[in-house]
């Protein structure tokens, strides 16, 4: 059977990852894929996660499944999250949530779920967006279109053609937005902008369906959701897709959930019902330890607040690093947009749209082991002030 296969190609984001580690030379760079990296170009499991985890291996019970949806107090604390602590319980709205594995994980149940249960249905994604959504999204059977997000010539977001195009979107349809921090853009709405879609999504009948990877990464926990909380107001119905790999570190956890928002409480159980079939035919329940780390950390405020502090560290690190760029490439007279480098400082999150062409991520890549996304796309915790220069050197070069 398998003789007459055709080697599959690399993952376009994990398997640069590979290249990178198989790469002998000792100056490479690495600003693939969006893992955070400290000044030392390490990704050390955070102070706060220790500790809880010592806490688990100290009163841990038990290794018994977990309820197919995960455990009530992870559950909670992906609403607390998402809404606001004090938000929560103010809706007279149905909502629920399930642990999944990652926030991939998170995407592909929602996805199975609105391929079984809304059969019909076109899914709307940004262009560009995250390489992996077209993906998984097809794997569950869902036809995709997309929606215009980036204007190359502005390096903004393109607000009126994105409103265009949802507006004459079919009632029933769902569309896909980055909570903040957008993959690979780095380019949020504004909070004006993220009114009016919301608008024109409840007013055109089109479901919002949340990623929401990076809260705490942009401006903070709080501001960051502004997105999504504006989405919840303007409508009844609304699917998140969060990830705890980014916020607390914990990528090979695979920690995520689904988190659906409805009109009535009797509307979401019957979500949470569909989705927990979805889930045991697929995976069964989740995996535990990420979804005990992130609870435990929620519920104590002692490690909340240390937990809040580390996460500022590394957001600030990130926009230090955006800084750095931007003045070593003003520095050397390199302009990656028509209007200068300014854009570097204005994305965020981890990720820059540098502008880079293929050819020139293709150079960087074969003569000064840089690695970045075909798209131009850098994951900027990986610059630091020992490689600023070179990198900076680098781009002068292969850009001219
Ligand atoms: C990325 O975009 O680099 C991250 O979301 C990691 C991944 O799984 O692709």
């Amino acid at each position: 059977m398998f003789e007459n296969l055709q080697p599959a190609p690399p993952d376009a984001i994990l398997g640069l990852t590979d290249a990178y580690l198989a790469d002998p030379n000792p100056d490479k760079i690495n600003l693939g894929v969006g893992v955070y990296q400290d000044e030392h170009g390490e990704t050390p499991v955070l102070h706060s996660v220790k500790s809880a985890e010592q806490r688990l291996v100290d009163s841990e019970a038990t290794k018994s499944y977990r309820p197919i949806e995960g455990a009530p107090e992870y559950r909670q604390a992906v609403q607390r999250l998402l809404l606001g602590d004090a938000s929560a319980d103010t809706a007279p709205r149905g909502i629920v949530t399930a642990g999944t594995p990652g926030g991939t994980g998170a995407l592909r149940v929602a996805a199975d779920y609105l391929a079984d249960r809304h059969g019909g249905l076109t899914l709307w994604l940004p262009d560009p967006t995250w390489p992996n959504h077209p993906s998984v999204f097809e794997a569950a059977g869902l036809p995709i279109r997309t929606y215009p997000y980036f204007d190359p010539a502005a390096n903004a977001l393109a607000f009126e053609p994105l409103i265009d195009a949802l507006t004459a979107a079919p009632a029933g349809d769902v569309v896909l937005l980055h909570g903040c921090c957008h993959n690979p853009t780095g380019i949020d709405p504004t909070s004006d902008q993220w009114a009016a879609i919301a608008g024109v999504l409840a007013e055109r009948g089109l479901l919002p369906l949340v990623d929401f990877a990076y809260q705490g990464f942009g401006d903070g926990l709080e501001s960051d959701a502004v997105g999504f909380r504006t989405l919840a107001e303007h409508n009844a119905e609304v699917m998140a897709c969060t990830s705890y790999s980014k916020n607390f570190g914990l990528y090979r956890e695979r920690v995520g959930a689904l988190t659906v928002l409805a009109a009535s409480d009797e509307d979401a159980q019957n979500v949470l019902g569909h989705v927990k079939r979805v889930i045991r035919r697929n995976y069964s329940n989740p995996p535990s330890h990420g979804e005990s780390v992130v609870s435990t950390i929620l519920d104590n405020a002692q490690l909340r607040s240390q937990w809040e502090a580390e996460l500022a560290g590394m957001r600030e690190r990130i926009h230090a690093m955006r800084r750095l760029l931007a003045s070593g490439l003003d520095a050397r007279g390199v302009s990656l947009s028509p209007n200068g480098n300014g854009f570097i400082t204005r994305q965020r999150g981890m990720f820059s749209f540098t502008g880079l062409s293929k050819p020139q991520v293709a150079r960087l890549r074969d003569r000064h082991a840089i690695y970045m996304v075909g798209s131009g796309r850098i994951n900027v915790a990986g610059i630091r002030e020992a490689n600023v220069e070179r990198l900076c050197d680098a781009i002068a070069r292969e850009r001219g």
